[in-house]
């Protein structure tokens, strides 16, 4: 069972449902999981008839104080895999523990450029030519886990940060569900920071 933790407008998590959805997931969502009980991400799946989770999140905002509320939430629902889709909290050692290399975050750029927040205007503010998104395992650092699977965007000459925000999320909602279908699927070892997937890389998107 997959659990999404989200924040905010949720179109990764509606991404990643869709795909569950199709059996395209590789895993079937248990619940969403937000801090945000107003958010639009609970709304989504509201409507899509996925449970709706949201434990206190206590007196801190970028993190969850009592983070063993959420752990006891998700076990109760068999969990055995997290996905970060704008969760907008840091996870700290009570979850990361209970699922070692088993949360899955998708970041707006091409890590490890652009770490943290705004990252999408910061490569734009910076003059990137190519940035991107990346699905990478959740450790203690900021953005900073082993990747799992990346997709590359052109900045174009004359670009808008809107028009590059639109391009980003696009892509972020194919690559999610890809990567986390083949984090599933497929065997996979590390060999230090890597990830190393068994299977050849050309074979990924074939199923
Ligand atoms: C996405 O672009 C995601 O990559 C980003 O928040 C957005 C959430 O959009 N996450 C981060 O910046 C995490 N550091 P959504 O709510 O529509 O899925």
């Amino acid at each position: 069972m997959l659990a999404v933790f989200a924040s905010g407008n949720g179109s990764n998590f509606e991404a990643l449902a869709g795909a569950g959805r199709s059996g395209a997931l590789g895993g079937t969502i248990a619940a969403l999981f937000s801090d945000r009980p107003d958010s639009r991400a609970c709304e989504c799946a509201r409507a899509l008839g996925i449970e709706t989770v949201c434990p206190p999140v206590g007196r801190f905002r970028t993190r969850i104080e009592d983070e063993r509320t959420w752990l006891d939430a998700l076990h109760a629902r068999r969990v055995g895999c997290v996905l970060l889709a704008g969760f907008m909290r840091r996870i700290h050692a009570t979850l990361l523990d209970a699922f070692p290399e088993r949360i899955l975050n998708i970041h707006p750029s091409l890590l490890p450029a652009f770490p943290g927040l705004d990252a999408i205007a910061r490569a734009f503010d910076h003059g990137a030519r190519v940035t991107g998104c990346t699905v990478h395992l959740v450790d203690a650092g900021l953005d900073q886990g082993a990747i799992v699977a990346q997709a590359a965007i052109e900045v174009r000459e004359g670009d808008t940060l809107e028009a590059l925000e639109a391009r980003m999320h696009e892509a972020e909602h194919a690559l999610y569900p890809s990567a986390v279908r083949r984090f599933l699927t497929e065997p996979w070892r590390r060999e230090g920071r890597r990830l190393v997937f068994e299977s050849r890389a050309g074979e990924k998107h074939r199923a």
